[in-house]
């Protein structure tokens, strides 16, 4: 399976596959012992082989307590991954991409479309019966994943400026104190700040207004939506091309 070479991505699909395999050739109480212990198997190589861009601490922090390779199976293609991507990269720049997000964030928005305190149609009713296993399972399967860099055409002098530095006259602290450089994510103090670096444009825009509208509501303490209040439209339209593109 190439499990040494370390190549996550392709290492997973390999023993994903071969779980696959085991599927359909035995009878369920087999079945389940197999995934479980090929499961094991995939965590720490994946944890083995994304060390080299992170340390092994920090993508444990990025799985979660999640099994991917349930994940996998419970956000099949009639469910999640119609929309979001079997690889975590969603069909339609108004569908954000999962892809190497953190699983914490993820579960926190499953959690919040749940109880109403993030409110999407579709996501509503798609939250609706997932137990926390569930959601911690499929976000450790997306998390999983790498994603994929942005091709810079975003590239914008006032975007850049506003993400790398803020504006202390409006008090809008930069992007990159809180989502980290590149806008890839961090945890820190207890609090998990998503990527979105490279997330789709009209999503990032779409939740820039929302935030800027209160439709939206539900970061630590109204962050977001003090920040997005004193964005202005054109700041958001150049906020939305210039990260997407990183
Ligand atoms: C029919 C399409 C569709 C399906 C199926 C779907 N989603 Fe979504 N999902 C969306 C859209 C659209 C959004 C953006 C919502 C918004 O604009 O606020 C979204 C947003 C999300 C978010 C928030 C992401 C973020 O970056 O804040 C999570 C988490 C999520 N979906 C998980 C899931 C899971 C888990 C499933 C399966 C149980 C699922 N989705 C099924 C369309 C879909
Ligand atoms: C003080 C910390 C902080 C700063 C500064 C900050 N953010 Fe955020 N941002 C957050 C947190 C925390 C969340 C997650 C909210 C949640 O849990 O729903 C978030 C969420 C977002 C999201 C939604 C991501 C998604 O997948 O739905 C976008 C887009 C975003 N921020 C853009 C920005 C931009 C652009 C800037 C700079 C102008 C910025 N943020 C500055 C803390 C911050």
């Amino acid at each position: 399976m190439g499990l040494s070479r370390g190549v996550s991505q392709q290492d997973i699909k390999a023993v994903l596959s071969t779980s696959m395999r085991h599927k359909q050739l035995s009878h369920k109480r087999w079945k389940r012992n197999a995934l479980l212990a090929i499961s094991t198997f995939a965590l720490l190589a994946s944890v083995k082989s994304m060390a080299a861009e992170e340390s092994r601490e920090m993508t444990a922090q990025r799985l979660g307590s999640g099994n991917p390779l349930i994940g996998k199976e419970k956000s099949d293609a009639g469910r999640c991954q119609e929309c979001h991507g079997e690889a975590g990269i969603s069909s339609d720049a108004k569908i954000p991409n999962h892809a190497g997000q953190y699983a914490g964030y993820l579960v926190k928005q499953l959690n919040n479309f749940q109880s109403g305190a993030r409110k999407h149609e579709v996501m509503t009713i798609m939250a609706e019966d997932l137990s926390a296993a569930d959601m911690a399972d499929i976000a450790a399967y997306f998390a999983s994943q790498k994603p994929i860099p942005g091709d810079g055409s975003g590239e914008n002098p006032l975007a850049k400026n506003l993400f790398v530095n803020g504006d202390q006259a409006r008090a809008i602290p930069a992007c990159i104190s809180c989502h980290g450089d590149g806008g890839k994510g961090r945890i820190a103090d207890n609090i998990t700040y998503p990527v979105i670096g490279g997330q789709r444009r009209v999503y990032l825009r779409t939740q820039l207004v929302n935030w800027k509208l209160g439709e939206r509501s539900n970061s630590p303490e109204g962050v977001m939506n003090k920040i997005a209040s004193v964005l202005s439209e054109d700041e958001i339209d150049a906020l939305a091309n210039y990260i997407s593109g990183l």
